[in-house]
């Protein structure tokens, strides 16, 4: 959610800070800008859209100087337009940011009352004004961004750089993520490591609060209280090859296609090869706790809603479980013997982690299940179990939610096993169970043909209705989401139960309905279900395994899934979800890796 970069370079920094907002451009594709510092003066170039328009405009208008901020917007206070892209700009301060600054309007009529000008609708142009004002009252840069910093209210990222400062940056963190890059002679600030990753793996995080003054020899750090810090430096290799499509058309298409290899070595890495045993995080156990609590938002949601059925089936454990923008909001009651799990792909999404800040030191342990294992809520939960996904950049997401699942079906065995609910021999056949996934799941990643088939359908349809039960329910929700994200199609899921309470009043012979029916223990109960859509004309297109399709009689569509053990079916039926809204967007031209009014890495409320 807006990606910010800076450089002092020892070269030319506007294509190098270019590259880096490619990397970037997942947290959002609105408008993109560059400032640099020129011969001791400052100058900017911003275009609207994507990133590709300032690459244009940077030809025709090239920016010289060796150092230099830049950002990747996504809109919050404001349309995407030159005015409101960053860098922001007054006088000889220049800013980008990311997050929100909550108290602007107070202190735009502050500034406007001293005579500032405004020049666009963004709540970050404040921070400039604030800060021109300080250095206009005889401050130096330094002094000048740590008061305007004093002033600023909400979570935020911000890089400064100021003119006739060609070794000054000044970077701040707080809410957003920040990290800083120590490089041979240079420096660099990003929104995170695979910004930075061709140019560095020698990265500092800064923590909530810390602000930092960088040079390319030095970096000094003060924290929230204005004290000087120590922030170690790590050494952690992304590595940038991952942000390429690796011959895929779009990074969802390579994304979905990796899901088996990642299952199979976050199985390997989770489980011991000599004996198949669990081999979780430290940290990991249920034998002292009594519920389970679980809470994120949008895809990961979902993903706590198929790991309800597993915790309360394989463990008979309460769980309960909340989107995190509800959760922190109405007032939780919460035990001291209650486990909290928060479930993130980024680890950065203000809402889960302010539900995890809300929680902490209430229940009796947070367990955060992450891709990104340097990320806030990695940081701040007691025990971390990485998915090991891999960077996921689509849009959309895809590998993360599978690995989630993986991550959360393991824990829920773990549990069991913690609460004397499973024995060795029920690890064993649950573990079989799993590891039949990849090559299951790589099945149902074969049937490309029927899934372009089905989406041509779709494509052609202005709404569409997916169901299910059980496990499923929470599929036909992800395939609804991922439709609605990248076809712009408007689709509903509901639990095929639910349909006579009120949504089959929508069924006609032009409402597509996209039905989620392993044969398992509920199939007869989803097909009757079908069956009153079919009654009703309704365009069935019936997902099921071989058995199923053999007994759900006469229907329009059907696509033939491999058969899977029920416990691991949700990680089998994840990938249609994905494959039909993939599909579907392509039918309709949107653009899959980054549709409309998106962005990754959700870090405002
Ligand atoms: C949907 C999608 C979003 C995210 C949600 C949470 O395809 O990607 O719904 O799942 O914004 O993001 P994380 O997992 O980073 O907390």
């Amino acid at each position: 959610m807006c990606g910010i970069v800076g450089v002092l370079g020892a070269h030319e920094v506007a294509p190098v800070i270019l590259d880096a907002l490619k990397r970037l451009e997942y947290r959002g594709y609105d408008s993109a800008g560059i400032a640099t510092i020129h011969e001791g003066a400052l100058e900017r170039r911003r275009a609207t859209g994507k990133l590709i328009n300032l690459q244009d405009l940077l030809v025709r208008e090239p920016l010289r100087g060796f150092a230099g901020i830049g950002h990747t917007r996504w809109a919050t206070h404001g349309v995407p337009s030159v005015e409101n892209a960053h860098p922001h700009r007054s006088g000889p301060v220049a800013v980008v940011h990311n997050g929100i600054i909550e108290n602007f309007r107070e202190l735009r009529d502050e500034l406007i009352a001293a005579g500032a000008k405004f020049t666009s609708e963004t709540d970050t142009e404040t921070i400039v004004h604030l800060a021109n004002k300080h250095l206009a009252d005889g401050m130096p840069p330094v002094a000048a961004a740590r008061a305007t910093l004093g002033r600023l209210e909400g979570a935020f990222a911000l890089a400064f750089l100021f003119e006739g400062e060609e070794d000054l940056l000044i970077a701040a963190r707080r809410g957003s993520p920040l990290v800083i890059g120590h490089g041979e002679g240079e420096m660099y600030v990003g929104s995170d490591a695979i910004a930075l990753a061709p140019l560095t793996d020698k990265l500092t995080y800064l923590e909530e609060g810390d602000w930092a003054a960088i040079t390319r020899s030095a970096v000094q750090v003060f924290d929230a209280s204005a004290v000087q810090v120590d922030r170690p430096i790590a050494t952690i290799a992304v590595e940038s090859a991952t942000v390429d499509k690796s011959g895929h058309r779009h990074f969802m298409a390579k994304e979905m296609a990796e899901q088996p290899s990642i299952i199979q070595k976050a199985l390997a890495a989770y489980t011991n090869e000599a004996d198949g045993i669990l081999n979780l995080p430290e940290g990991v156990q249920f034998n002292d706790i009594r519920r389970v609590v679980m809470v994120a938002c949008g895809t990961a949601f979902y993903a706590c809603q198929v790991a309800k059925y597993w915790f309360e089936q394989i463990a008979r454990i309460p769980v309960e479980i909340d989107i995190a923008s509800e959760f922190r909001y109405r007032d939780p009651v919460l035990e001291r013997d209650d486990l909290l799990i928060v479930v993130s792909q980024s680890g950065e999404t203000a809402d889960t982690l302010a539900a995890l800040r809300h929680v902490a030191g209430h229940v009796r342990r947070t367990l955060a299940v992450v891709n990104v294992p340097t990320s806030s809520i990695a940081r701040e939960a007691d025990v971390v179990m990485p998915i090991l996904a891999g960077p996921e950049i689509g849009v959309a997401s895809t590998k993360a939610f599978t690995a989630q699942l993986l991550s959360l079906l393991l824990l829920a065995a773990k549990a069991g096993l913690d609460r004397g609910k499973m024995n060795a021999d029920d690890l064993t056949t649950l573990m079989s169970e799993i590891q039949a996934a990849p090559g299951l799941m790589s099945q149902a990643l074969d049937r490309a043909q029927e899934y372009a088939r089905i989406a041509e359908e779709l494509a052609e349809s202005d709404d569409v209705l997916f169901l299910g039960r059980g496990a499923m329910f929470p599929m036909a929700l992800e395939a609804a989401l991922k439709l609605k994200e990248i076809s712009y199609i408007h689709a509903e899921a509901y639990a095929a139960g639910e349909l006579k309470h009120g949504p089959i009043a929508l069924i006609d012979k032009t409402l597509p309905v996209v039905i989620f029916a392993p044969r398992d223990v509920l199939f007869e109960k989803t097909i009757s279900n079908m069956q009153e859509v079919m009654a009703r004309h309704g365009q069935v297109i019936l997902l099921t395994d071989a058995d199923g399709a053999k007994l759900a009689g006469e229907v329009q569509n059907v696509i033939v899934m491999p058969k899977a053990p029920t416990i691991v079916a949700p990680l089998i039926y994840a990938i249609p979800a994905q494959m039909l809204a993939y599909n579907t967007a392509l039918a309709r031209g949107t653009d899959v890796d980054q549709p409309r009014n998106l962005a990754k890495s959700v870090t405002v409320e």
